[in-house]
């Protein structure tokens, strides 16, 4: 059963907890601020103060979230979100800096120091790239496992001297079990030791069939190093994104998902989001996994404070309640009683599950020790 403590039921209300104990004593109740009300006690408390009972289940909690479907001339065109993956070593931090300094709208080349786990490059020719700068494999699969299809292309890094490797494997394999497309960067072309042919031919055990071997798979020979082959990479990634007709709708309300988030002395929880529907501003209200809170401000990747972004765009958010999780949704609603009432409701799934999982793992030992 669906139970809910005073302090719970205050939140939801917007009303004060003492006032929600005052009413409960009114009605024969004593309970203290933690305690746990049945739903119907909860329901007479909720009549008592004159709002509206709704009983919220899984799935209306979804359905607050989702905003009617976008028409089609509502949709205009957006940057590909990209992510770099590879065996270690490869190159893929390297080839990610060498792609950030070509970024024209970010002043002189070579001064990034601002990290954030997602930027985007803007081409001479004003067309835009998102890259998203992963700690690899992981938070690529996390990602998935929650079902937030954030990645368009997967670049895979493969270094010309080392050549395919399992990490390289795994990578093709995440990028197949995903649908995404891939395009090779056959990386370290400066190096000596370089054999791209063999790199080629390698990836066709692996059924990645590049262009030059009569397959529909890009592949571009770079030197993050010495910084060439760049903008053929990029045309390349505009040229797949093309083919995608990747589209959004920017005049909506928000949603899209973490990249990163922490926790930050003197700015308190920062999120990393990605937006991908709509445009997030200043002021906004939002849910974020099982937390929620409202856009105090809105960081760029340049460091700039921005009042808005729009789709595509991965902005540093401030002004949460709590820290979301990598990988979380992010969706903007209406007004901060939908807002904690969705994160109340999954707060307390993740509590249930949690104290599923300990009378399991209590049972279990009890049954272990007889
Ligand atoms: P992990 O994050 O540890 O998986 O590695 P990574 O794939 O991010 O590789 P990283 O960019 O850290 O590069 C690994 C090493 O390769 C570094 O010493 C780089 O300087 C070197 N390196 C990267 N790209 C090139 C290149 O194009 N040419 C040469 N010669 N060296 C490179
Ligand atoms: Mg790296």
């Amino acid at each position: 059963p669906d139970v809910i403590t005073v302090q719970e039921l205050a939140n939801r209300m917007a009303e004060r907890a003492a006032d929600v104990i005052k009413t409960l004593m009114s009605m024969g109740v004593m309970a203290t601020i933690n305690q746990s009300l049945d739903p119907d006690t909860a329901q007479l408390v909720v009549e008592e103060f004159g709002h509206n009972v709704k009983r919220v289940s899984d799935a209306d909690v979804e359905e607050a979230l989702v905003v009617a479907d976008d028409s089609e001339e509502q949709l205009l065109g957006r940057p590909p979100v990209v992510t770099v993956m590879g065996h270690v070593d490869h190159g893929k931090t390297s080839l990610l800096d060498a792609l950030r300094a070509t970024d024209v709208a970010g002043g002189e080349a070579g001064g990034i120091t601002q990290h954030i786990g997602a930027y985007q490059v803007t081409m001479a020719t004003g067309s835009k790239i998102t890259f998203i700068d992963t700690p690899g494999h992981a938070a690529f699969t996390e990602m998935r496992s929650r079902g937030a299809k954030v990645t368009d292309i997967v670049v895979l890094v493969v270094a010309a001297d080392d050549s395919v490797m399992p990490q390289t494997i795994e990578a093709i394999s995440h990028a197949k079990a995903a649908g995404v497309p891939m395009i090779v960067a056959i990386n370290k072309v400066d190096k000596p030791g370089a054999n791209p042919s063999k790199v080629k031919t390698e990836l066709l055990q692996h059924e990645v069939v590049v262009e030059e071997m009569g397959g529909d798979v890009q592949a571009v020979e770079v030197s993050a190093k010495q910084r060439t082959g760049l903008t053929e990479l990029e045309e390349a990634i505009l040229l797949q994104a093309e083919v995608l007709d990747l589209k959004a709708n920017p005049n909506r309300v928000a949603d899209g998902v973490v990249v990163e988030a922490r926790m930050e002395k003197g700015r308190g929880p920062v999120a990393t989001v990605l937006v991908q529907r709509g445009t997030l501003r200043t002021g906004d209200i939002f849910v974020t996994g099982a937390e929620w809170g409202r856009v105090r401000a809105l960081v760029d990747d340049h460091g700039t404070r921005v009042s808005d972004a729009i789709p595509g765009m991965p902005v540093e958010v401030t002004g949460l309640n709590g820290v979301p999780s990598a990988g979380d949704d992010f969706v903007v609603v209406e007004n901060e009683a939908k807002a904690r009432e969705v994160a109340d409701f999954r707060q307390r799934r993740i509590r249930e599950t949690q104290a599923a999982a300990m009378k399991k793992s209590a049972l279990e030992n009890m049954f272990s020790q007889s």
